[in-house]
């Protein structure tokens, strides 16, 4: 099951609609684990996702998964992965356990599909719930047993559009974990989200996909260093900011430059947080300077 190469390698890839670019050269290698790619409405998450699960052609360049070609090795790739899109696909009128038997029979698991099904009814948490029609369901509980259906095969690869989009904090806490369950089990993950907490959070590799290409990539961690050093926070006895100095947030650095501030002011240390990368990475891509952009 698990697979140690890279699970995603994109080359120059572009996609268009008509005349307009959605993405162009986009050159990406991403290795096994939960991959997140990030980025606001519009900005390519479903189609590079299309391109990448063989719904949809690229229109310049080349794109693997699995190490299969996604044109020229359709079949291989399919077989291979899972996908969920951004709509729920189970019927509403079959109860969970109909549904995920169902889906076993389709994938041809023949008489082995009733023991798949109660697998991932007990993977997922839906054993109790696999007696009731699926309309009688919370969303949170319909798209996990969607997510469920996908992995009626056992493959090494999972994509997911938006799975935690319009969930409760609750549901969407229960994604993650559930997601990093597959993790564990080898299952690599690659999920779009326009969630910067949420790519924080559950992902080890996120892409920033922003204006027609990749506008940050790296681990969490990495990106929030891009955007630059921690900050001594300092403010007056009223709460007020009264300075912000960059530091390397060593014990020694922090004392340097405390020593240098009066009695009565206290500090914070503020790292960059993703959102903060996010803002200033857009826009200076939109040509402005961080803080100046609207509120979205
Ligand atoms: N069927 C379509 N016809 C024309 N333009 C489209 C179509 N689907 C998407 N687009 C355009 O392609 C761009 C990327 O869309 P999409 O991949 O859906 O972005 P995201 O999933 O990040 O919201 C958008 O600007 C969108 O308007
Ligand atoms: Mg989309």
């Amino acid at each position: 099951m698990a697979y140690a190469d890279a699970i995603v390698e994109c080359i120059d890839l572009a996609a268009r609609f008509g005349p307009e670019p959605v993405f162009t050269g986009l050159t990406l290698v991403a290795q096994p684990g939960i991959v997140a790619l990030l980025g606001p409405n519009g900005a390519g998450k479903t189609t590079l996702l299309r391109i990448l699960t063989t719904l949809r052609r690229p229109d310049a360049g080349a794109a693997r998964v699995l190490g299969f070609d996604v044109v020229r090795q359709q079949r291989e790739v399919r077989r291979n992965i899972a996908v969920v899109g951004q709509f729920p696909a189970v019927d509403n009128v079959l109860t969970g356990r109909e549904n995920l038997v169902m889906t076993a029979r389709l994938a041809g698991l023949g008489r082995r599909s009733r023991g798949r099904a109660d697998a991932l009814l007990d993977q997922f948490g839906l054993t109790d719930a696999a007696g009731r029609a699926v309309n009688g369901w919370s969303g949170g509980m319909r798209r996990r047993l969607d997510i469920a259906a996908a992995l009626v095969r056992l493959v090494p690869l999972l994509f997911l559009d938006e799975p935690t989009t319009g969930m409760d904090p609750e549901s969407r806490r229960r994604l993650w974990d559930d997601l990093r369950g597959l993790a564990g089990d080898d299952v690599s993950v690659v999920l779009t989200t326009q969630y910067l907490y949420e790519a924080e959070r559950l992902a080890d590799r996120v892409l920033l996909l922003f204006d027609g290409g990749i506008a940050a990539d790296g681990s969490p961690d990495q990106l929030r260093r891009a955007v630059g050093d921690a900050r001594v926070e300092a403010r007056d006895s009223s709460g007020a900011v009264i300075a912000e100095i960059p530091t390397d947030g060593s014990a020694s650095d922090v004392r340097r430059i405390t020593d240098q501030l009066g009695a009565g002011v206290t500090i914070d240390i503020r790292r960059p947080t993703l959102d903060d990368a996010y803002l200033s990475l857009t826009a200076t891509r939109r040509g402005e300077r961080p803080g100046e952009r609207a509120q979205a």
